[in-house]
């Protein structure tokens, strides 16, 4: 058993030092697009590693022998990645940030954003290859990523502990309150846009009156 431990924690040093290097590039994105723009792409950022007990349980789910070879090679979560934006913009924004770096390899993308689950959750959820140099060499490793708004994050937190709470199985009423808020929360995100865009207009032309305001002084002067 301690033998067996040890092997699990092995297996997980390279997607902690994948998720350490995601980490970096995402600070590196979110840091270029704040010195050009201002507004800052993201609100938070978690990352998690399974633990060996919940990849095996995992694999047992599957019909897989619990083995770190079988988890390697059957499991893309195992380094898991979760970036809240302030807005859904931004969640896109990123995507073609990642999408558009030669050291990420996207390999899955869903986007329950664009198409939402039955029970209302929104989030864009990607696996992405991060390159890792160890000293024996270079490993590709695999992180789920998963983008989303603080509002979707709020719902998704709210019914992942009812989910636990019901154990899969919610009370109707609930669910449908979850679908509604759903719809809030698509509602919210779509008028918070309008409102913040809206408000960067009148910052644009309150700075562009202001040095038209300038250069005509000078002019007349
Ligand atoms: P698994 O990895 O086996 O779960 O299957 P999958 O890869 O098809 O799952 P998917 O990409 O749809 O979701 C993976 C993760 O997204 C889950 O582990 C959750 O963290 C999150 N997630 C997916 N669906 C829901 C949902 O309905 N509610 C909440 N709160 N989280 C969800
Ligand atoms: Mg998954």
């Amino acid at each position: 058993m301690e033998h067996k431990i040890t092997v699990w924690k092995n297996f997980l040093l390279p997607y902690k030092f994948a998720l350490d290097e995601l980490r970096t590039k995402v600070n590196i994105m979110v840091e270029e697009t704040k010195y050009m723009e201002e507004d800052s792409l993201i609100e938070h950022v978690k990352t998690r590693l399974k633990t060996p007990q919940s990849m095996m349980d995992k694999l047992e789910r599957k019909g897989i022998e619990p083995t770190v070879a079988n988890a390697k090679a059957n499991l893309f979560d195992v380094a898991g990645m979760r970036i809240v934006t302030p807005f859904k913009s931004d969640v896109y924004h990123l995507y073609e940030l990642m999408m558009n770096r030669n050291d990420l390899k996207i390999m899955e993308v869903k986007d329950y954003i664009r198409f939402p689950k039955a029970n209302g959750y929104q989030s864009m959820h990607l696996i992405v290859q991060v390159p890792i140099t160890l000293s024996k060499g270079m490993e590709h490793v695999y992180v789920e990523v998963q983008i989303r708004t603080l509002a979707m994050d709020f719902w998704a937190s709210l019914e992942h502990k009812i989910y636990y709470k019901y154990q899969s199985d919610i009370p109707q009423y609930l669910e449908k309150g979850l679908k509604e808020a759903a719809d809030t929360v698509k509602e919210m995100d779509e008028k918070m846009k309008v409102i913040h865009d809206a408000v960067e207009g009148l910052h644009e032309t309150s700075t562009k009156k202001v040095i038209s305001l300038h250069s005509d002084g000078g002019r007349t002067k």
